[in-house]
């Protein structure tokens, strides 16, 4: 059978079960059908809250009390919240390839929960805190990630440099961590497909990577239920939410892998 007679679900999932390296790149869509709200959508947190007083490290020096109520709100969202099919569907896809690159921009931690394990965070993870002067990184379990917000208390940093503890974020005009995005940019560049999922592609760097995949002769594929600066540069375009596009893919690649 030729592409044209085969849906477009069989035909990602043909071009999976052929690869040998898959990278994905997901944004806050794919934990949209979870209830987590995306950032630029009409009923988006930035039609709401001003990135400039809260997701930057001008405002926390300014009002950590804020940014500290608003994390604390979004962390507790995120503790109520599950992942849903689109997530499980990508971490069962990483279990049928042989090699598997999950790079996020989102910081709810649902791929782990869902069972993804190569995950890079791009921009960190909500759960987890660091020292604003230090800069240690505070694993899960550490007493200093499980900080409640209360007014008037300020988690500090048992450093000498009596640093203030905040969310382990990459906040804007922030770098990167070096590790993770060396390890997306690597993967992108080598990658036999590239899925961008749930993701508006305006941010960079992370929104370059999937047009590095694509130049660097990745079979590139975008689910959005909206289309974006990198729709016309995609070989297969699903115009629909990710929960649903991606159980269809798998349910097709078990079969052929029956
Ligand atoms: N399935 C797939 N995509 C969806 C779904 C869904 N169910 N619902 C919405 N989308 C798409 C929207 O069409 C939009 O293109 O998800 C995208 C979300 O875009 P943004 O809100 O801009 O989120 P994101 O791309 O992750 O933002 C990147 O910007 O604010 C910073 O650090 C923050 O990581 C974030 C970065």
């Amino acid at each position: 059978m030729s592409d044209q007679t085969r849906d477009t679900y069989e035909q990602l999932a043909l071009r999976l079960a052929a690869a040998n390296r898959v990278c994905v790149l997901t944004g806050a869509g794919v934990s949209r059908e979870s209830g987590v709200p995306t950032f630029r959508e009409a009923d988006g947190l930035w039609n709401k809250y001003r990135p400039e007083e809260l997701a930057n490290v001008d405002a926390f020096l300014r009002n950590p009390e804020l940014v500290w109520e608003w994390y604390s709100w979004r962390r507790e969202l995120i503790g109520e919240v599950s992942p849903n099919p689109g997530h499980y569907a990508l971490a069962e896809i990483e279990q049928r390839v042989p090699q598997f690159t999950l790079a996020t921009q989102n910081v709810d931690n649902l791929h782990r929960a869902a069972g993804s394990v190569n995950v890079v965070e791009l921009h960190g993870n909500i759960m987890r805190n660091k020292c604003q002067k230090c800069g240690v990184v505070f694993k899960e379990g550490d007493p200093e990630n499980e900080f409640v917000f209360e007014k008037g208390t300020l988690p500090v940093c048992a450093c000498g440099k009596k640093g203030l503890l905040r969310p382990d974020i990459v906040w804007f005009g922030e770098m990167l961590p070096e590790d993770a995005i060396q390890q997306a940019w690597e993967e992108a560049g080598q990658a036999d497909v590239f899925l961008s999922v749930g993701t508006s592609t305006v941010v960079y760097p992370a929104a370059a990577l999937p047009f590095t995949a694509k130049q660097a002769g990745a079979y590139l594929v975008e689910i959005n239920p909206n289309p974006t600066e990198l729709t016309p540069l995609a070989d297969l375009v699903f115009s629909e939410p990710s929960g649903e596009a991606l159980p269809k893919v798998v349910a097709k690649l078990r079969e052929l892998q029956a």
